[in-house]
């Protein structure tokens, strides 16, 4: 879609005007915006996923102003008790296709940047109280009320001694009562309070930003396997010492000049991010097929329906390089584009798999990072 399109999603903004009034700067509210938010996800399968040991779930209770956090996975009991109490799960994009179309509706924003989408259900009355968070998100209701209200104030003091981030001193500025479809964007750092009228779902699109000091630690990590410092540590100057356990300032000197010899380019910077920000998180487990077909078999099937790739799946590329789920992919330069279009829109049709595709994603079919489509009705 052309950057300038008017977005129903965006209340009629074009992806160009959002990203430059609102994205990481101010607030959108757009009622109706995701009208299919309540086919994402319904509470059966929130209450099933919430017991699922492989999802990332928490559930907050607030008990006479006591609040409590339980990690998941979570019993039935913690389900159907009494009182104002939510429960979150993370990612549930990897488990149901509806999430993750919700989640590509995004994607005029960089798969770099996106992350996942969580779900929460809440009795009336209940929330994850008044905080702010420091990522942008996108929350769209899928069921019930819930009423947020905002602040975009400056201080963000926070409550001592809590097992949630709680502020200290609340000031709503907005309020919205949200209705299913209904979407809210806040910004890193915009305080607000969501609390379920009703019984309610809220979905949120997050996103991800590390940290420097996290890019910069992986990125030493990245380039201690590619360091290319040739030669041995020399000091034919070397004086006479009676101080022998001293590191002296010579060697210092010495080893910081060699050390200034380490050299990095946008190129490598470009390596490293598509290898990094394309690992999957700790928790995630690919399922690879349990009877696989040999090549040929699967270069002939791939062809009749196509191929997508797995929910969990990450596949970044920077024009030159692709990579998989943490790994560099063996690309034939004529292949390239074809790969790309893959990672962009996450499948591909049979008529674009010619047998040396077929071949170069094979592994990635063997190890369950992408399926075969399925057949047509
Ligand atoms: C929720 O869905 O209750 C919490 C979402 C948020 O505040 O970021
Ligand atoms: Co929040």
């Amino acid at each position: 879609m052309p950057p300038d399109t008017a977005m129903p999603l965006l209340g009629g903004l074009s992806a160009a005007d959002f990203m430059s009034v609102h994205w990481q700067k101010r607030p959108l509210f757009v009622p109706g915006a995701v009208p299919q938010a309540a086919g994402v996800i319904d509470v059966e399968t929130l209450f099933d996923l919430a017991q699922h040991p492989e999802a990332q779930t928490r559930r907050i209770a607030c008990k006479a102003d006591a609040w409590t956090v339980d990690p998941g996975p979570l019993r039935a009991r913690q389900l159907a008790a009494k009182g104002r109490w939510t429960v979150l799960v993370q990612g549930i994009n990897h488990f149901l296709p509806e999430a993750d179309a919700l989640l590509r509706r995004f994607a005029f924003i960089p798969y770099t940047r996106l992350d996942d989408v969580m779900a929460s259900y809440a009795t009336p009355g209940g929330g994850v109280g008044p905080h702010y968070d420091s990522y942008d998100v996108f929350l769209i209701q899928a069921h019930g009320i819930r009423r947020w209200q905002i602040s975009g104030q400056p201080d963000r003091e926070l409550l001592p001694d809590q097992p949630l981030k709680l502020m200290a001193d609340f000031r709503p500025e907005q309020t919205f009562e949200c209705k299913p479809g209904d979407l809210l964007y806040l910004p890193p750092g915009y305080a607000h309070d969501g609390v379920a009228v009703d019984d309610c779902i809220t979905l949120s699109v997050g996103f991800r930003a590390p940290s420097h000091a996290e890019l910069g630690r992986e990125f030493l990590f990245w380039l201690a396997d590619r360091i290319d410092l040739p030669g041995l540590y020399a000091d034919p100057d070397l004086l006479p010492t009676s101080e022998p356990s001293r590191v002296d300032a010579g060697m210092v000197r010495r080893v910081a000049t060699v050390l200034q010899g380490i050299r990095w380019d946008d190129d490598a910077v470009a390596g490293f991010l598509c290898q990094y920000l394309s690992e999957p998180k700790p928790h995630v487990v690919f399922d690879p097929p349990e009877d696989p077909l040999g090549a040929a078999a699967f270069a002939r099937d791939a062809q009749r329906h196509g191929v997508a790739l797995d929910l969990q799946t990450l596949m970044l590329h920077d024009g030159v390089q692709v990579f998989c789920n943490g790994e560099p992919l063996a690309v034939p330069v004529a292949l390239l584009p074809a790969l790309c279009r893959l990672a962009d829109r996450r499948f591909l049709e049979g008529a674009d798999l010619v047998r040396a595709l077929t071949d170069c994603i094979y592994p990635l079919y063997l190890a369950g990072h992408l399926h075969l489509a399925e057949p047509g009705p």
